[in-house]
């Protein structure tokens, strides 16, 4: 079975090699699933690159998320049947063809549905959703600033935003991503500046107070984020894109008493109870069958164009996100 494989760290396009191996056998409680959909975000490319907060453990399979088919079950396996869509969610990397683990990691899925979009929804549906929901208390009419609008998680970000009545002031690097931003459900688009984003973030935002800040960019982008934060307003931090440092001053932090927090999923998946976990895929699954929360998809590729797949998902500018078909 064909899979994607690195003996260390680096380039990823340099290092990824595609590797074929023997079907082993089930064991006891275990399930084997067809891969079918797996994003390459950029937690996997960082990984690979080793400038990420877990280092791998050599040699590994990369690839955080998936969904897939059951095509076995290993014996005592009873709530899982040949056949069912999973969301694979077992330790171990997805971009494979064939991925087995122990069945408490096959999450089953409804029937129907983008599997594309479905394929997504571990992780950047659920950091939009715990990122506008546990650090400020918002309620409709509240405005937030966010920045890579553009980016997967900024737009679930914008349309979950809007089923909540929360209005978004989008940050994006150039001029022609506006009326996408808008049409998917934005308020406001600011083009990113040195000089004068944090007064064009309030201008956009009609003077009204900025609770809550999220931004993936890092460097002046979230100094002046913010600077453009109401008293009291809390800045989240879950990404560092233009990987530049960021100088918050003194003003932000005594003056108007702005919070700066940190944002990172995987320890939310080692804290939150399984009720809390069961409760965020039981809001967002149902809104991507809808088709209400999506995600735009630049490109597939197969495991053997793994190579053309992570340069072109290392591209900024690339208008969506890229997709790995390991069975085609
Ligand atoms: N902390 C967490 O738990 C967590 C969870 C999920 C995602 N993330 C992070 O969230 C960020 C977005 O992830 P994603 O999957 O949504 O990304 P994505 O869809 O691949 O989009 C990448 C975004 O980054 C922007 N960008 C790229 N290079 C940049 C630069 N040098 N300066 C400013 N902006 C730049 C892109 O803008 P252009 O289109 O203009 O290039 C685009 O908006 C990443 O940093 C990812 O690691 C963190």
């Amino acid at each position: 079975m064909k899979h994607v494989i690195y003996h260390e760290m680096g380039n990823p396009s340099d290092v990824l090699k595609l590797a074929d191996d023997e079907q082993v056998a089930l064991k006891s409680g275990e399930v084997r699933a067809d891969v079918l959909a797996s994003p390459i975000n950029p937690s996997d490319i960082l990984k690979v690159a080793g400038m990420y907060g877990i280092k791998p453990n050599l040699p590994e399979v990369p690839g955080g998320e998936a969904i897939g088919r059951v095509a076995e079950v290993g014996a005592g396996v009873t709530h899982l049947q040949v056949g069912q869509t999973v969301l694979l969610a077992a330790p171990g990397g997805k971009w494979r063809q064939s991925f087995v683990g122990p069945a408490a990691g096959f999450i089953p899925m409804p029937d129907g549905g983008d599997l594309q979009q479905l394929s997504m929804v571990a992780v950047n549906p659920m950091t939009a959703l715990l990122m506008l929901r546990d650090f400020v208390e918002l309620k409709p009419g509240d405005w937030i600033v966010q920045s890579a609008a553009n980016s997967a998680v900024g737009t679930y970000v914008i349309q979950l935003a809007k089923k909540m009545g929360v209005k978004t002031v989008n940050i994006v690097r150039r001029e022609s991503l506006r009326d996408d931003i808008l049409a998917m459900g934005g308020d406001a688009v600011v083009i990113a500046s040195e000089d004068t984003l944090t007064t064009d973030i309030q201008n956009a935002a009609d003077g009204n107070p900025i609770r809550l800040a999220i931004d993936a960019v890092a460097g002046t982008t979230l100094t002046a984020m913010v600077e453009a934060l109401a008293l009291g307003g809390t800045a989240v931090s879950y990404g560092a894109m233009s990987m530049q440092p960021t100088q918050i001053s003194v003003q932000s932090t005594i003056f108007n008493d702005v919070r700066l927090r940190g944002f990172w999923l995987a320890k939310w998946y080692e804290t939150a109870t399984p009720e809390q976990k069961q409760a965020a895929f039981g809001e967002l699954i149902p809104a991507i069958m809808m088709g209400e929360l999506k995600s735009t998809i630049a490109k597939t590729f197969t495991l053997d164009e793994i190579a053309a797949a992570v340069d072109l998902a290392g591209q900024g500018e690339r208008g969506g996100k890229v997709m790995l078909l390991p069975n085609g």
